[in-house]
């Protein structure tokens, strides 16, 4: 692969309400301070990241159905949608890319509603409940799986 691996980060709905919504499952970030934070995982990564989110699921399908030639992989947080959207994970699956499901609470200890991922069967990895650190291991593994970048 020639230059930094790409990796688009999808955020799902209600996850602009971040820093003000339930912190203790999603901790204290804004969606804005987060992004910074998963830009600087890619910078010592030597990844390469762009951002998009929306509360709209036929907005998020469509994203994922023009990720196209843009990027290498996605790391896709969907909130809620990750439980019941299927339209999601057709999506995901027409674009072919490598994904990474990443989850700030941990699913696993939550309500039972919330165990099914209807993505998970498409990603590579999962990571949940490690807070803003889910987003570097699966930044990292994406890198790691396409063979590219180098460091940390
Ligand atoms: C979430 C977990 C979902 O169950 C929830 O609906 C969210 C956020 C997480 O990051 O922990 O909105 O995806």
């Amino acid at each position: 692969m020639s230059g930094p691996v790409r990796i688009e980060v999808m955020h799902g709905v209600n996850l602009n309400m971040l820093g003000q919504r339930e912190p203790e499952h999603y901790g204290t970030l804004t969606l804005a301070e987060l992004e910074r934070e998963i830009e600087g995982y890619a910078a010592e990564l030597g990844v390469v990241t762009r951002f998009f989110r929306s509360n709209f699921e036929g907005e998020y399908v469509e994203h994922l159905h023009n990720l196209g030639e843009l990027v290498d992989a996605v790391v896709l947080n969907p909130g809620a949608w990750t439980h019941y959207a299927w339209a999601i994970h057709d999506a995901l699956l027409c674009s072919s890319l490598p994904a990474v499901e990443v989850h700030l609470s941990d699913l696993r200890a939550r309500e039972p509603w919330r165990q099914l991922s209807v993505i998970e069967d498409l990603c590579i990895e999962s990571f949940s409940g490690e807070g803003p650190a889910g987003y570097r291991r699966a930044l990292r593994c994406l890198r790691d799986h396409l063979g590219g970048g180098a460091g940390a």
